[in-house]
């Protein structure tokens, strides 16, 4: 059997377009425009990309955007004074602070400083926490898109055996409390798993984030699972080339899996879009209106 492919691609601008389509309602019935800020310190090369990819993308969905570009050594009361400051602009609805921060600036301290209708990476404790006792929260994104895939190729998980592999605050757990939303079975496995191989094959669901290039082969695979792949690994490919695949063996799970993710063009692509579907939700909540269909866990 070889496994149909989910178009995390083609998914993520099915999302944007969702998106910009209820961006433009909410400016033509109520002349309210979503507003997101991102803020970047330092000069990280990756961090850039993301963050001009994340502007680019907020502009196409027809939302303000606004980027504050800090010095690598500015100080923390100066980033918490400018995380004070977009709090209380009405304008913006969603504030994005880029991590990694550097090592000099407490990461915590500064997400936690977002106010947390505004947080729409979902890492503030208190969206930790509602999103954990299963309540109204902002949800980070890339769990938040690997579960729409998930529904999309599913209709209902009730029931599901899923396993996460990774444990990460980022993506682990909350894929985790997602899934057990939505009624699946859930394992989170990690390093210190025993049986890792004969965990991972009892899953109809098999969530890979670990970070560690192809480390789940097909034949820990059951026949017919979804494999989502959150891994993004840069590997040498030869002749002074690299290239991008997942924490999933692509090549030897396809042959078993029913569904999976492809690296690149998996969920890679849903994070941003899922980052927009977030900025419009806490834009709609912040102005007491119904939250947009489809775009929340
Ligand atoms: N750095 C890499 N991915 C992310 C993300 O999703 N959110 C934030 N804030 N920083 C990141």
């Amino acid at each position: 059997m070889t496994a149909a492919i989910i178009d995390g691609k083609a998914f993520a601008a099915g999302v944007r377009g969702r998106v910009a389509e209820q961006v433009g309602r909410l400016q033509a019935d109520h002349g309210i425009t979503p507003g997101l800020a991102v803020v970047l310190v330092g000069e990280d090369p990756a961090s850039q990309v993301y963050v001009r990819s994340k502007g680019k993308q907020t502009v196409e969905v027809g939302m303000k955007s606004v980027e504050h570009r800090l010095d690598a050594d500015t100080s923390e009361a100066d980033l918490l004074a400018l995380v004070q400051e977009l709090n209380a602009d009405p304008t913006i609805h969603g504030i994005l602070v880029q991590l990694p921060l550097p090592d000099h600036l407490n990461e915590d301290l500064v997400i936690n400083a977002i106010d947390p209708a505004k947080d729409v990476d979902g890492f503030h404790i208190s969206n930790v926490g509602l999103l954990g006792t299963g309540q109204k929260s902002m949800v980070p994104c890339t769990p938040l898109g690997c579960l729409m895939m998930l529904r999309e190729h599913h209709g209902s998980l009730s029931g599901l055996d899923a396993v996460v592999v990774g444990r990460s605050n980022i993506v682990g757990k909350p894929m985790a409390q997602l899934l057990l939303g939505d009624s699946c079975t859930v394992t989170i496995a990690h390093s210190r798993t025993k049986d890792l191989p004969e965990v991972v094959r009892r899953a109809d669901i098999v969530v890979a984030a670990v970070g560690r290039p192809r480390m789940v082969p097909g034949d820990w695979i059951k026949p017919g699972a979804t494999v989502i792949d959150v891994g993004i690994n840069r590997v040498d490919a030869g002749e002074g080339k690299t290239r991008l695949v997942g924490d999933v063996d692509f090549d030897s799970a396809v042959e078993v899996a029913g569904a999976i993710t492809p690296v690149p063009g998996g969920v890679g692509p849903m994070t941003i879009a899922c980052l927009l579907a977030n900025t419009l939700t806490a834009c709609c909540r912040a102005n007491g209106l119904p939250e947009p269909e489809g775009l929340t866990a």
